[in-house]
């Protein structure tokens, strides 16, 4: 795993634990008015497992009943630039067939990791696909691959916080921040 000094860097916070709380609400109220009320949530690690944990006791709420699978497509690598290939290192795709899906990740970025997501459950034959992003940097889209429902639309800048990493770093703040070295 690789190592990185903290010290180098500061987060700057962007958005706040109440102001995600809040959107992650209303998100499941749009959610729960558009998908049926049993789903099989998607979630792809590492980035989307908090997100994952606060929506669907939101959904719960909401009266949507959820099956979580857990899946890790990778993109990143340990820097900032996207390396432009996904790939599933294992796969623990659990069988999806005939179900009503509900994707979850954590950013989107050019597209191509939902992208990736949605061709690999309509091969694996799931009867809907809906997708949900946390966070969207917008104008990056490289595949037509509109998402359903998005929480926030951020500037296009490198965020941590909340589940997002830099090199396995930083997922545990509660909150949204904008990584820059000090
Ligand atoms: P896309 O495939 O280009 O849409 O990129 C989405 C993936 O890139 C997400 O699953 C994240 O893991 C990662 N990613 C994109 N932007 C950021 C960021 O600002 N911080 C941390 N991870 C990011
Ligand atoms: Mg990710």
């Amino acid at each position: 795993m690789t190592q990185i000094d903290r010290q180098k860097y500061k987060v700057n916070p962007l958005i706040d634990a109440e102001k995600l709380q809040a959107r992650i609400d209303a998100l499941a109220d749009e959610i729960a008015q558009q998908v049926p009320k049993d789903i099989t949530i998607i979630s792809l690690l590492k980035g989307a497992f908090m997100f994952t944990a606060d929506l669907i006791r939101a959904l719960h709420a909401k009266g949507v009943n959820t099956q979580v699978i857990f899946i890790t497509l990778s993109s990143y690598g340990s820097g900032t630039e996207s390396s432009g290939k996904v790939s599933m290192p294992h796969d623990l795709l659990e069988d999806v067939q005939g179900r009503d899906v509900l994707i979850l990740d954590d950013i989107l970025e050019s597209g191509r990791t939902l992208d990736y997501a949605c061709r690999l459950l309509e091969e694996r034959s799931a009867k809907s696909t809906k997708t949900a992003v946390l966070l969207e940097k917008p104008g990056k889209l490289a595949v037509e691959r509109p998402c359903d429902f998005i929480g926030f639309t951020i500037p296009d800048e490198f965020v941590v916080g909340y589940g997002l990493d830099y090199a396995n770093h930083y997922r545990e703040l509660p909150f949204i921040g904008v990584l820059v070295e000090n």
